[in-house]
């Protein structure tokens, strides 16, 4: 029987539990926001070999590439444009489970087939958002977004 190391069996939350702490630790001492966002993003893109991860900030009215991990990626997003700009209009985590499918969608990459967008709020605004694309299809479901969402709700106040 072939014997898979450990983390290759774990399943999807286990895993997020994992990056839970792990993020926890990383930002527990940094108070740059630059440098939280840039390990944040590492950490989640090694985590799960995604093809993009990183942040949009809200700069003048327009979302503004901060940190990332992948190919890259478009610098500026509209309000309401996109699947990063839609999650900022409605203050909400959209999931797509094929970006082809969703109008507007922006691409920066042609790879890129399925996406999770997280807003990130300060005193209820919406400062940024956590976007991350997979080269599958349907990749992100109810787990990585409860999952992401509480990473997200925790990290806040050391990434804005
Ligand atoms: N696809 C995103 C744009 C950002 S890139 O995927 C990194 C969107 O539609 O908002």
């Amino acid at each position: 029987m072939l014997l898979l190391p450990l983390y290759f069996t774990m399943k999807k939350i286990e895993k997020y539990e994992l990056l839970f702490e792990q993020i926890k630790a990383l930002i527990n001492k940094e108070s740059d926001i630059i440098a939280n966002m840039s390990n944040i993003a590492a950490a989640i893109h090694e985590t799960f070999g995604f093809w993009w991860t990183g942040f949009y900030r809200v700069v003048d009215n327009e979302l503004v590439l901060g940190p990332f991990q992948g190919p890259v990626a478009c610098t500026r997003i509209a309000y309401g444009k996109g699947v990063c700009g839609t999650s900022w209009e409605e203050g909400k985590t959209i999931v797509v489970e094929n970006v082809h499918e969703f109008p507007g969608h922006i691409v920066c990459s042609s790879a890129s087939k399925s996406e999770i967008v997280v807003p990130i709020f300060k005193e209820n605004k919406v400062v940024g958002v956590l976007d991350i694309d997979s080269e599958n299809l349907a990749t992100f479901d109810n787990i990585d977004k409860e999952c992401l969402e509480k990473i997200i709700e925790v990290v806040q106040p050391s990434i804005s």
